[in-house]
């Protein structure tokens, strides 16, 4: 299929996981795909020699690493149809034990890395239109005692969103922002989260899967679907909304 021939597309956080799913389903519905990533090696690995992405190194928490990516895209892919901010970082931590230092990290890259992505999509979409997809999660209605700054930063990004959508459509800007909340999905950030648990990871992993109605974690590419519907034309009415993917989890 080609829903999204000659559109240009910038998904963050792409070396790996969601991201990943996230270029490479957009890159085969033919758009000019530029995934952006701070981890340059994996980058690398993840893009070389494939034809049709144009991978950037990018800290989303820096504002200046923002204006360069910007500043290539404009160059390199003559414009912005499609912002995924997706770049996100965990943290394993109580309310009682997580420093200021912990929160300042997590809401560097989790929270303002979503700010300055809508700031610069906006500005990059406004008179031709777009739409732009604010990876959240769960943990942002859920609490989730072990991830007191993550699941307040994905909180903070949902409400960032609904913000920026009514603010672009009361401006008259055609640029639609809505937000995706996974569930649990098999990737890096999910291994490095059992890692951290060390002897606690067998039982907590039993919990969640007992406590995921359809019995498994998401695969990647069944985050970056919803995400492709969210910005294609088929959700041409949808703006400042949530899309829940978690398997039935917080339906419960
Ligand atoms: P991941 O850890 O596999 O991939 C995240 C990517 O973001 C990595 O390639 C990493 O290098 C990159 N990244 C980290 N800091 C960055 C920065 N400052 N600038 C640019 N890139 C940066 O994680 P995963 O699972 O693919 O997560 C993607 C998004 O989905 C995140 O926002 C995460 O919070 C969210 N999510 C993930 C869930 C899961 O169970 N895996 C559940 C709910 C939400």
């Amino acid at each position: 299929m080609n829903r999204f021939t000659d559109k240009v597309v910038l998904v963050t956080g792409a070396a790996r996981g969601i991201g990943l799913a996230i270029a490479r389903l957009f890159a085969n519905e033919g758009a000019t795909v530029v995934p952006t990533d701070v981890n340059e090696s994996a980058l690398e690995a993840s893009y070389s020699g494939v034809d049709g992405f144009l991978p950037l190194s990018h800290d989303v928490s820096s504002p200046e690493s923002w204006d360069r990516v910007m500043k290539a895209v404009g160059e390199r892919a003559g414009g912005l149809d499609v912002m995924v901010n997706n770049a996100g970082i965990t943290h394993g931590g109580t309310v009682r034990d997580t420093g200021i230092d912990d929160i300042r990290r997590v809401f560097g890259v989790n929270f303002e890395g979503v700010l300055l992505g809508i700031q610069a999509g906006v500005a990059a979409m406004k008179e031709k239109g777009g739409a732009i997809v604010n990876v959240s999660s769960i943990a942002a209605s859920v609490a989730a005692p072990e991830l007191a700054a993550y699941g307040s930063a994905k909180a903070a990004v949902s409400q960032l969103s609904r913000t920026a959508a009514i603010e672009c459509a009361r401006a008259g800007y055609p640029v639609r922002i809505n937000t995706i909340h996974p569930g649990f999905t098999d990737t890096g950030m999910v291994d490095d989260l059992l890692d951290r648990l060390e002897d606690r990871a067998p039982p907590f992993a039993a919990q969640i899967l007992k406590s995921i109605p359809l019995g498994r974690l998401a695969r990647p590419e069944e985050i970056a679907k919803p995400v492709l519907f969210l910005a294609s034309d088929e959700a041409s009415y949808l703006t400042g909304t949530e899309l829940v993917v978690d398997g039935g989890y917080t339906a419960v």
